[in-house]
């Protein structure tokens, strides 16, 4: 799987954990920056990262800055993104069965590299629910539709 990865100066650490991560698990990683401990602004590194996933140059997204929270409100601009903030194990499997996350978001602030990089693995080795959560799924593109005019993956 092809998987974007991006974060500000606040989610570095944790990016640099979940890259790891991804390449040892045999996945192809495009590195969207930061890349250094400047400060930067997180919307140039979470627009990176979702717009190739909403366009389909990537599968799936990470992001991570400071709280994640940034970083959520960013991704979640574009057209078809559902990017979620978690911060423990339930809600990074949940966050696939029920909402088929395609960008997993996380607080470099909130949580240590070694945790992101569990909760990256949960999510990834969970698996979509699909009929009544895909209904509801369903919902929330015809509002994307109707608020933005987007096309929706
Ligand atoms: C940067 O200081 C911080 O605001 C950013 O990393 C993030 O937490 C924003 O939501």
């Amino acid at each position: 799987m092809k998987i974007a990865v991006g974060s500000d100066h606040g989610g570095l650490q944790v990016k640099d954990a979940v890259i790891a991560l991804l390449a040892g698990r045999g996945h192809e990683v495009i590195d969207a920056g930061t890349n250094g401990t400047a400060s930067v602004d997180y919307p140039d590194f979470g627009e990176k990262v979702a717009e190739m996933v909403s366009r389909g140059e990537a599968d799936q997204g990470v992001l991570a800055c400071g709280t994640g929270i940034g970083m959520s409100i960013v991704a979640n601009k574009f057209p078809g993104i559902r990017a979620a903030l978690v911060t423990d194990e339930f809600m990074a499997r949940m966050s696939r069965e029920h909402n088929n996350a395609n960008i997993l978001v996380l607080g470099g602030r909130v949580v240590t590299p070694e945790t992101a990089v569990e909760l990256v693995a949960a999510w990834l080795d969970a698996a979509f629910e699909g009929g009544r959560h895909q209904a509801r799924l369903d919902k929330i593109a015809v509002l994307e539709k109707q608020a933005c005019g987007g096309a929706g993956a």
